[in-house]
């Protein structure tokens, strides 16, 4: 089996803290990087954090990159609300050793893809669009060598979770999301209509537990966490696992059902910022862009995701 090289593009948060883990644990991937951004806090606490994961999972061998601190064309807005102070509230990690990587994230997307053989990479952003957006302006020969992004953002049937219109991701840089669907580059599009179908449980949450690792134990201490806000909000019984339903996607995207259709993003109207205007229905006439996820397997990819952790 040659593995899959992945360059994973994050922002953690628990939920992006999840998705790391679940790619480190999966020889079907070969992360040759990751790339960190500002997005759910500063960029000093997400690209620490990735630090942090990588080190709860022996995989300081990984590359990280620090990338832009703020989106392309506004101030950055951030969701300490939902992930607490750190990003990373219900685990406690220690101060990673690993050091950071000298050069720009941006500048290893870009070297990283110039040098490979097209079709090779597959680009994972699971937070803002910025460090893509940046590496796709600044290197625009480098986008037919990108084999697919796969990427966690917007909503449709679901709307928005940081306004009532858009979901946080596209919704802190919606230019450079704009960029990105607009790039022709091969895209799938997990959005908050598969992410909430992936909700957490008790049951769920004991199952990481039970696994009796410091993995195990923390990503129950991240979803203990990082549930009590979505089940305030929506009355569910846990919370949607957002970005690890990308990494899922590489692995196994049997459990994952959706359409080719247009997806245009929204930057101009003050009520509806950062709105992902996707034609489900195929109405626009619109040439399609991307492949809009909406349903999930959940049982599966709780079930996948708990056998991958339990591997760490
Ligand atoms: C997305 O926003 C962040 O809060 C999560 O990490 C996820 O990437 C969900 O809207
Ligand atoms: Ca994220």
């Amino acid at each position: 089996m040659t593995a899959r090289k992945i360059i994973i593009d994050t922002d953690p948060g628990q939920d992006d803290a999840v998705a790391l883990l679940l790619a480190m644990a999966s020889p079907e991937l070969d992360i040759l990087g990751i790339t960190v951004v500002a997005g759910n806090v500063p960029l000093a606490l997400t690209e620490v954090n990735t630090r942090k994961v990588c080190e709860l999972a022996g995989r300081s061998d990984i590359p990280v990159y620090a990338g832009c601190d703020a989106p392309l064309e506004r101030p950055l807005v951030t969701a300490e609300h939902v992930h607490g102070k750190t990003g990373l509230d219900g685990a406690d990690l220690p101060e990673p050793t690993m050091r950071l990587q000298d050069r720009h994230a941006v500048d290893f997307i870009i070297d990283t893809i110039r040098n490979s053989d097209p079709g090779q990479i597959t680009l994972c952003p699971l937070g803002p669009l910025t460090n893509i957006a940046e590496a796709l302006t600044r290197a625009p020969d480098i986008t037919a060598k990108i084999a697919e992004i796969v990427l966690m953002g917007g909503g449709y049937f679901e709307q928005g979770n940081i306004t009532p219109s858009a979901e946080f991701n596209i919704y802190v840089d919606p230019e450079a999301a704009k960029i990105v669907f607009g790039a022709g580059v091969k895209l799938t599009v997990i959005p908050l209509d598969c992410t909430h179908k992936a909700l957490t449980n008790p049951a769920r949450v004991k199952a990481f537990r039970v696994l009796g690792t410091p993995v195990g134990d923390a990503v129950a201490g991240l979803t203990d966490f990082f549930e009590r806000f979505d089940k305030e909000k929506y009355g569910s019984v846990g919370a949607p696992l957002h970005d690890p339903c990308v990494i899922a996607y590489l692995l196994q995207p049997d459990l994952f059902q959706g359409r080719f259709i247009n997806v245009e993003i929204e930057t101009a109207s003050q009520l509806t910022l950062g709105s992902t205007v996707a034609d489900w229905w195929r109405v626009s006439g619109r040439k399609p862009n991307a492949t809009f996820i909406r349903d999930i397997d959940d049982e599966g990819f709780f079930t996948l995701l708990t056998e991958r952790l339990g591997r760490l």
